[in-house]
């Protein structure tokens, strides 16, 4: 199934099919944080994330989200269709923390009601910044359009999401999307949601659950990603 390999990012490779227009997605078992200053290899992550991504990416779909994505095709990967990458990671926060908090001095855990929508730049000299939309429409071929098209498909993951999550005792405090634009210029969710990508919290200990037990120091990855991958089975 796989050929050449066409990219490797911190967490996943990306392969070339012999189909035209797929995609092989392949988990590494690598978490890095601070923007690849801190690393570590975790055995069982790989698997951890393909499987819990694309759950949440099935979900979505049954809800109505067009996604990238097609099937899981063993432990560490997926099939996924081809995409043109857009560079600009979409951030939803209900809850504040993280660097939000850092950068507006909003107190930890502050109600986001509506939820905030940020976009980032995605590129790993600048350290991503934060932009505002005229940013994103000089920086990028996205079009106002897509931008808000952006915007309102990100808002509708919140809801359906957080909604998952609330099932499953899990508060959805934030997390990152990207989106990608098919060859007939739809513009569709891709990349991965999975602890890695979102802030989620036990209702009840309010302990974390996804990467923040590394990028902090605070608890074991492993353990917190099967967590996540125990209480989704039970969707
Ligand atoms: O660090 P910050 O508070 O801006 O992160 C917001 C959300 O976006 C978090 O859920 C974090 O895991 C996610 N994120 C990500 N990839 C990045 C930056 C943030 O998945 N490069």
């Amino acid at each position: 199934m796989k050929a050449e390999l066409l990219y490797e990012g911190k967490a996943k490779k990306v392969y070339q099919t012999e189909i035209p227009g797929r995609l092989v997605l392949s988990y590494k078992n690598d978490a890095t944080a601070f923007n690849g200053v801190k690393k570590k290899t975790f055995a069982g992550k790989g698997r951890l994330n393909n499987e819990i991504s694309s759950r949440i990416f099935e979900f979505l779909h049954d809800k109505g989200i067009e996604t990238h994505f097609i099937e899981k095709l063993n432990e560490t990967e997926q099939l996924v269709y081809q995409t043109e990458i857009i560079p600009i990671e979409v951030v939803v926060r209900n809850l504040a923390t993280g660097s939000i908090t850092k950068r507006l001095g909003m107190e930890e855990k502050t109600i986001f009601y509506p939820p905030i929508v940020e976009f980032f730049y995605k590129n790993d000299e600048l350290g991503d910044p934060l932009i505002n939309d005229e940013h994103a429409l000089f920086l990028t071929n996205v079009t106002p359009i897509e931008l808000q098209e952006m915007k309102g498909k990100a808002l509708k993951i919140n809801q359906i999401l957080s909604e998952l999550f609330q099932r499953l005792d899990i508060t959805l405090v934030d997390f990152k999307l990207e989106f990608g634009r098919m060859i007939d210029g739809t513009i569709i969710l891709a990349d991965e949601i999975s602890p890695d990508t979102c802030r989620l919290w036990d209702k009840k200990t309010e302990g974390k659950l996804d990467k923040d037990v590394f990028r902090q120091g605070i608890g074991d990855l492993i353990e917190v990603y099967e967590e996540i991958l125990d209480r989704l089975e039970r969707v």
